[in-house]
């Protein structure tokens, strides 16, 4: 690293323990050097709903905050963040639970751009959230909503209406339906849709996997264990993906 570079980072990383001090200051930083901060402070897990604004700026791509505690009010202040591209609010704390499908809504109106979005066990984003991201964010590729025990097969539909790009989609320990899955795989992301994982999910059935294998050509993972009414059946289904060798991961429990 040339010298002038590490003892830039040798700054941003000080100026991160002492931002509170500096705050009227940091807001007329510039986009690199505000990145640089939000990056270490989401580390540090200090990103609040009141000091993010001042790092927030138009051209902001990337934005991790599972480790912080923020609730809706952070993601309403993301309307200057149009450029948003990706961004981390899974749930790994108790005191993350704050966030719901209002602040959901505001982000996907302010952020029609939105390709990665990570959800997971935000428990109190029920399918008004996921319909707001099917609606605004057509470009997205990849989601988690992993242990989202709120929503339902509504948002399935939606994403199956209208995300033609999804490449990626992780909605295990949820409690949706074959009609969810079914819905999601008929619809127009079938040629792009590459994982699935629906571990976990209690509800569903041979219908649900028979669909995947039917309907999306691409699939390279596909993860199904613990959905305990899933039977051989669903596996010989799979017999014909397996020959030809188009499968990189697949699990499955049986019972
Ligand atoms: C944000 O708030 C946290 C917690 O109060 C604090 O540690 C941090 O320094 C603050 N950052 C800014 C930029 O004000
Ligand atoms: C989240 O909600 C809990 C209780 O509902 C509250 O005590 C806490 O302060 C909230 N956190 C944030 C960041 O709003
Ligand atoms: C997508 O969402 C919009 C609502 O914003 C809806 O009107 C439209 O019918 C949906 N479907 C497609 C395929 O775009
Ligand atoms: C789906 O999400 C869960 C929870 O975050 C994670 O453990 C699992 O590895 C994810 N699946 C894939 C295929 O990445």
């Amino acid at each position: 690293m040339p010298a002038s570079q590490s003892l830039l980072s040798l700054c941003i990383s000080c100026l991160a323990n002492y931002t509170s001090k500096y705050h009227t200051d940091i807001k007329t930083l510039p986009p690199n050097i505000k990145d640089n901060l939000l990056k270490i402070m989401s580390n540090h897990g200090t990103v609040t709903d009141t000091n993010i604004s001042q790092m927030l700026h138009s051209g902001l791509q990337k934005l991790d905050l599972q480790d912080c505690k923020v609730s809706d009010s952070a993601l309403k202040q993301l309307s200057n963040c149009r450029q948003l591209k990706e961004i981390v609010l899974n749930c790994r704390k108790e005191n993350c639970f704050n966030i719901s499908s209002e602040g959901i809504k505001a982000m996907a109106l302010a952020c029609p751009y939105l390709c990665e979005i990570a959800l997971w066990r935000c428990c109190r984003v029920s399918d008004e959230g996921i319909l707001a991201l099917a609606h605004n964010c057509r470009l997205l590729r990849i989601l988690t909503i992993s242990g989202c025990s709120a929503i339902t097969d509504a948002s399935l539909l939606a994403l199956g209406q209208n995300c033609s790009f999804l490449n990626s989609i992780n909605f295990s320990v949820t409690q949706v339906t074959d009609e969810g899955v079914i819905g999601l795989v008929t619809g127009v992301c079938s040629q792009s849709l590459k994982e699935i994982d629906m571990a976990r999910c209690v509800c569903l059935t041979d219908e649900a996997v028979e669909a995947v294998v039917t309907c999306c050509p691409n699939i390279r993972i596909l993860l199904f264990h613990g959905c305990p009414l899933v039977t051989d059946r669903a596996r010989e289904s799979l017999e014909q993906l397996i020959r030809q060798n188009k499968l990189a991961q697949l699990t499955w429990t049986e019972y």
